[in-house]
């Protein structure tokens, strides 16, 4: 029987094999900074850490994750054998503005000497600049742009990438974006799940009628971009300059009732009521999450909602306020990370980076950051056959060239991924790693 086995029989032996299949009483105690032993294994029950492990890949399902000792020999000896540092789950990248045109340089250098988000924003400028660039441009061109986007993500070791609309803010636009994504999607080694963003900010046009733009949102945009299928998901952005509460729980309602999964950009910069609706609407997610309340807290521990942080945003406009990740852990709150790459707030697509951002603005310890990228991102986008490394999950793996899982956020730059597995095929690998057929 096993001389049949097809020669693309791959075993990855892993130093470090992190299955992310994640021990809650782990996440719920408090990390115990002083005691460095205590530390290790309570990351290493999060992780769900096999050391010397190994996983078995023929076609796109795992066939086989656990210890290299408990593989069957005959695969070992029928199968090509690579001898690998770390092995997580394929990095999910959660929340997304991918598809945009132009560039904000300016402003970030305006906003580093001083110059707010906002101001910029109202000024005409901001996303408004970003909906100019978008609309001068061709979905064919959006849809080149993102593929390249998506080839750099690929090396960054992502494998699933949410990305949004809201830079066309009028129906055309926004569906030109969308199926700018659709257009990329068979030609990318990932997986695109896209999210209709109409309501990111009320248009210049419509500042002095408001409500004509959400009834267009949600009488127009909705029913058209899901019966065409062009998104998953529904996000509203609610905050202070964007949507209030109450427009994005009517919004975000449309949505449900046309089959998108409800999702919102929350309390980012100011306390908005953002949480509370997505716990009352049952949204996969609340992301940002800057100014929530703890009663927002609990109310997302009880309505399961995830919470997604992008901490690069802190960076981007010297957000002062810091996401409160350990509350959130505390509660039992699912906690997400994701880059929020867009050209205003996050000009960035590595998400080892933003592990380290998580680890020293909030306070979150690598195996934290770790669930946060793949098991917990696959939540927010509730996508439950990827995010950890199980016999028939998705076999989407990111390989890195670490000896330790701890070093990938301590060496931010250094780009530690030497492989990523897409679907049970090669995506991506370096040539300090050889892929020989010993078959
Ligand atoms: O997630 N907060 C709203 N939307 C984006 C920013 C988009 C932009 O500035 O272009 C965000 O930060
Ligand atoms: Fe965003």
């Amino acid at each position: 029987m096993f001389s049949q086995m097809p020669q693309n029989s791959l075993v990855l032996r892993a130093r470090q094999l992190l299955t992310m299949q994640a021990d809650t009483d782990a996440l719920l105690q408090a990390p115990p900074a002083h005691d460095l032993d205590a530390l290790r294994q309570r990351d290493a029950r999060i992780c769900g850490l096999i050391e010397d492990g190994a996983v078995h890949i023929q076609g796109p399902n795992l066939r086989f994750v656990g210890a290299w000792s408990d593989l069957d020999p005959k695969i070992k000896s029928r199968s090509t054998v690579v001898e690998v540092g770390c092995v997580t789950p394929g990095w999910v990248d959660c929340h997304t503005h991918s598809v945009f045109a132009g560039s904000r340089h300016m402003e970030f250098t305006q906003r580093n000497l001083g110059a707010q988000y906002l101001d910029i924003l109202n000024a005409g400028g901001g996303i408004h600049s970003t909906v100019n660039a978008v609309r001068r441009s061709g979905r064919r061109a959006l849809a080149a742009t993102l593929i390249g986007r998506c080839f750099e993500a690929t090396r960054l070791g992502v494998t699933t990438l949410e990305v949004k609309s809201g830079y066309g803010l009028t129906t055309d636009e926004e569906i030109k974006q969308l199926r700018a994504v659709a257009e990329a999607a068979p030609e990318v080694l990932m997986e695109l799940h896209p999210t209709f963003l109409g309501a990111h900010v009320v248009p210049r046009k419509y500042a002095d009628r408001r409500d004509d733009y959400v009834q267009m949102v949600i009488q127009e945009m909705i029913p058209k971009v899901a019966e065409r299928g062009l998104a998953r998901y529904c996000d509203v952005f609610c905050d202070t300059g964007a949507f209030t509460a109450a427009e994005a729980e009517a919004i975000l309602r449309a949505g449900i009732d046309h089959g998108l999964i409800p999702r919102i950009h929350a309390d980012e910069l100011s306390h908005a009521g953002a949480a509370e609706v997505a716990a009352a609407v049952g949204a996969a997610s609340a992301d940002h999450l800057e100014y929530v309340s703890p009663e927002a807290i609990a109310a997302m521990a009880k309505a399961n909602v995830v919470a997604v942080l992008l901490p690069m945003v802190n960076l981007f406009l010297k957000l002062p306020q810091h996401a409160p990740a350990r509350d959130l852990i505390a509660a039992g709150v699912d906690v997400a990370l994701s880059t929020d790459f867009n050209p205003g707030t996050g000009m960035t697509q590595d998400l080892g980076l933003i592990m380290t951002l998580a680890c020293t603005h909030y306070g979150m310890t690598p195996a934290e950051a770790l669930l946060a990228i793949t098991r917990n991102a696959a939540r927010a986008l509730r996508l439950d056959d990827r995010g950890v490394l199980a016999k028939g999950k998705r076999a989407d793996l990111t390989i890195l060239d670490v000896e330790d899982y701890w070093e990938i956020p301590y060496f931010p730059g250094r780009r530690p991924v030497a492989g990523v597995v897409w679907g049970g095929d090669v995506a991506y690998w370096t040539s300090a790693q050889e892929l020989d057929d010993n078959a």
